[in-house]
């Protein structure tokens, strides 16, 4: 009907928009047929009612406003003024400016319909100096702003109470997660976030990936505060084969600790759940020799397990504890208990799969880009990780070395965590596609991370077909963001960000994402109203 109404300009705008899709659709069938026979036609009907479907950012990469307003100096504020940490010598400094743009990104995320909002709370916005200071009012403030705001527009929030940045404070007094210390810190800030916020917000995730915080803040040492030892790299300080693992320790302490707080004096009245973030690649052998498919278990129990086993069950995996002497830390009987099933829901950030190759019966040389050096140690669980089998890639590259594009992976790690966890619920918290540094049609037309989106949201809906629990899945991310140590440089937005004026864009993976959400499938775009998904200015269908 709303063809009658078409201007010449619309109307190539759609026939464009229809092309690029095709395109998409093209690309995802041949992934399809080349992997199986299962048609691929992903819409949001094929989630249940309820599941919650967002975006994901981080308070670091995109609030920018540092020292404003009272907040202090975090980690990375500091990290980043350490010359030759961050590509082109980028920082968060100004970021994506969210702390000043705030509202027009949520109206940016009530314009896709979404359903939940993955954000992070700054620690040292909140409370400077951590608990050798007050509380920020001005940072307390903000966030009400946002989860206000957010409600308003029927968009849950969905609140990481940690996401890798910290009071610098807290690192300059006593080394931060490397000492028990920072677990009363973060105790206290989960407090004042539960007390400030937990009227309002239902789902709480602790800590973001403490596995990935801890492999590159205390193993490889490229983030804050850059511990490692050799062969891993060459840092000034640290011990990259004990000192990840007292990180994590601390953390899951720390955890626990709040999340008994929580139930305590908190959950009664506010009924929220709280959950933690794992970074899960999946792992595939190399080979067929049962030494290598051991390898694959045992790198996904250094890993992921690493953090949910003792949250589930109460003490680190037994492979861990078969492969690792004394340095790996023992909990005593009172913290197995406050650890066991501390979780109400698993966090899964799920990116790529790699191949895993055993290091305790073969030898192990690291000898291409993508893996990384020191698999022969416990730390690593003896187990060479790498994208390349017989020179050929497992998946298609992506922005980040290790991250190559596998789709089947997600139905694999979740149902990974399925089978491990007993059917706890699961949300996917990041999945999302950064082009290769060299790809020019990420400004505007990302067909890959259409595909991508696409692709691992069919495996995701199979998983659930198998019975996995999963109750909601976040694209990461909103917009294009400070990618760490890669800067600007790496984007994962569906928002473009221009870097001078700031202003949004939507890409193309941000009109198929509404298009999804209002349950259009790539394979059937024309029944959808593409008019008002390719022109901003047109109001959405108030179909939500
Ligand atoms: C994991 C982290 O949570 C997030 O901060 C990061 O930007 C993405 N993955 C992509 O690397």
């Amino acid at each position: 009907m709303w063809k009658g109404n078409l201007t010449c300009k619309h109307s190539s705008f759609i026939i464009i928009f229809f092309l690029i899709l095709c395109s998409a659709n093209s690309i995802v069938k041949a992934f399809f047929e080349e992997e199986e026979e299962d048609k691929v036609d992903i819409k949001r009907s094929d989630f249940p009612d309820g599941f919650l479907f967002g975006a994901a950012t981080s308070s670091y990469q995109i609030e920018g406003a540092y020292l404003e307003d009272g907040k202090g100096l975090s980690n990375w504020d500091f990290f980043c003024r350490t010359k030759g940490s961050i590509a082109n010598g980028d920082s968060g400094d100004i970021a994506e400016d969210h702390y000043h743009r705030y509202m027009e990104d949520i109206e940016i995320l009530h314009s896709l319909g979404v359903n939940a909002y993955r954000f992070s709370i700054s620690w040292s916005r909140v409370l400077p100096r951590g608990k050798f200071g007050g509380v920020n009012q001005a940072g307390i403030l903000f966030y009400n702003k946002i989860i206000d705001n957010l409600l308003v527009r029927g968009i849950e929030p969905f609140v990481t109470i940690h996401h890798f940045d910290y009071p610098q404070e807290l690192e300059d007094r006593y080394g931060g997660w490397l000492s028990p210390r920072m677990q009363e810190d973060y105790v206290h800030f989960a407090k004042i976030c539960f007390q400030s916020y937990g009227d309002r917000v239902r789902y709480w995730c602790s800590i973001n990936e403490p596995n990935l915080f801890a492999e590159f803040a205390y193993e490889r040492g490229t983030h804050p505060p850059s511990h490692c030892s050799p062969p891993f790299g060459n840092c000034s300080a640290g011990n990259s084969d004990i000192e990840p693992l007292i990180v994590v320790h601390n953390m899951l302490l720390a955890h626990a600790k709040a999340v008994k707080l929580y139930r305590d004096r908190f959950k009664s009245e506010q009924s929220g759940v709280v959950g933690i973030v794992v970074h899960s690649f999946m792992y595939k052998p190399l080979t067929d020799d049962k030494w290598d498919m051991e390898a694959a278990d045992r790198a996904l129990a250094f890993n992921t397990a690493w953090i949910l086993d003792p949250l589930v069950f109460g003490d680190y995996p037994p492979e861990m504890r078969r492969y690792h002497g004394s340095e790996l830390p023992k909990f005593a009987s009172e913290e197995r208990m406050l650890l066991r099933d501390s979780i109400d829901f698993i966090g899964i950030n799920h990116y790529g799969t790699l191949y895993a190759k055993d290091c305790i019966y073969s030898c192990c040389i690291c000898n291409d880009s993508s893996c990384n050096k020191g698999s022969d140690r416990a730390i690593r669980g003896f187990v060479y990780t790498t994208a390349e089998r017989d020179g050929v890639p497992i998946g298609e590259p992506t922005g980040l070395p290790r991250f190559f594009i596998v789709p089947r992976g997600m139905e694999e790690i979740v149902e990974y965590a399925k089978k491990r966890y007993l059917n706890k619920p699961i949300f996917v918290t990041e999945n999302g596609y950064s082009s290769p540094q060299n790809q020019v049609d990420d400004y505007h037309h990302d067909v890959k991370r259409i595909y991508y989106l696409d692709s691992y949201l069919a495996f995701l809906a199979r998983a659930m077909r198998n019975g996995a629990d999963v109750r909601g899945y976040f694209i990461w991310t909103l917009m294009d963001d400070f990618e760490w140590t890669n800067g600007y440089s790496v984007r994962f937005g569906i928002y473009h960000v221009d870097p001078h004026t700031l202003n949004r864009t939507p890409k193309l993976s941000a009109t198929w994402f509404r298009n999804f959400l209002s349950n259009c499938s790539i394979n059937h775009v024309e029944s959808c109203n593409a008019i008002s998904l390719m022109n901003k200015d047109v109001p959405r269908p108030q179909s939500e």
